[in-house]
């Protein structure tokens, strides 16, 4: 897309797999300088040696703000700024909506919610020196009333409206922030290429009925706004709130 990133250094948290890695192969092809994290050194090691040079990694989990506090420390003393943040880690498997415990509350609400806050609380400083963009990685969940569990619903409607609220103090540290809120997004290991093989009937049906563009979104469709967003060509975007999913929202 030639959104002049080239050399921009970038966080993507939860990054060994799925949207997040697609997240960071997107901005890799515009040349920044990626970061990978997760909690597994195995998988983060192998996705950062099959991306090729300019590819670091950091293990951490990021709904623990001591290990914020140690990639944070990684990366300062390494890079000595972030340019780019994604805050991608989320997970929406929980109990049956309506049958959640005190602690799966909490749960859903440290790996959607916090896991977000956490870095962007504790990465901000370093952010503000070079004008740094934050995009978070939400859910059609968190802004329409859909068939998942409630607990990862009300995580992911708090997360927007910290997105769109925090713009502000934000932008006073030159800091741009926006969620960007994925549809249904297939990709080989995914929890839709899970229900596509218990009932591949449902499964189809249900995108037919729901899905205005009657197909799954592609991890690379979230890549390239992630790399939009992150850009200069977005340079008087921030508190906003974007939606790729075929239609889905539209159509109730
Ligand atoms: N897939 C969809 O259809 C869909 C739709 C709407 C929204 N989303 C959102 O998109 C985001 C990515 O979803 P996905 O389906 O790509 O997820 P995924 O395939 O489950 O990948 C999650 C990644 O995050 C890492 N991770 C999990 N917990 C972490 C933690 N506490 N600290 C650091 N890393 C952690 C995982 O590695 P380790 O397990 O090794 O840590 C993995 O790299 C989530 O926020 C999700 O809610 C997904």
């Amino acid at each position: 897309m030639n959104l002049k990133l080239k050399n921009k250094i970038a966080l993507i948290t939860g990054s060994s797999k799925g949207i997040g890695r697609s997240i960071s192969d997107s901005l890799k092809q515009e040349q920044c300088k990626i970061i990978l994290n997760g909690r597994t050194n195995s998988t983060l090691k192998n996705a950062a040696n099959s991306m090729g040079e300019n590819t670091d990694y950091f293990v951490a989990d990021v709904t623990n703000s001591k290990a914020c506090e140690k990639l944070r420390d990684y990366i300062s003393k390494k890079y000595g700024r972030l340019d780019i943040l994604v805050c991608n880690v989320g997970d929406g498997t929980s109990f049956p909506s309506g049958n959640e415990t005190h602690k799966e509350w909490q749960k859903m609400f440290e790996v959607n919610f916090f896991s977000a806050v956490n870095v962007i609380q504790t990465f901000k400083e370093l952010l503000s020196k070079n004008n740094g963009v934050i995009t978070c990685i939400s859910s059609i969940a968190g802004i329409e009333t859909i068939s998942v569990p409630i607990a990862y619903a009300s995580a992911k409607s708090a997360l927007n409206t910290y997105v769109k609220q925090i713009s502000k103090p934000l932008a006073e540290m030159e800091i741009r922030i926006n969620a960007v809120v994925p549809g249904n997004i297939f990709f080989e290991g995914s929890v839709w290429e899970k229900k596509q093989k218990e009932n591949p009937k449902k499964v189809k049906n249900f995108i037919k009925n729901q899905v205005p563009l009657k197909r799954f979104g592609k991890p690379e469709e979230i890549g390239s706004i992630v790399s939009f967003l992150s850009s200069s060509k977005a340079s008087f975007i921030t508190g906003s709130i974007f939606v790729i999913d075929g239609g889905q929202t539209n159509s109730f």
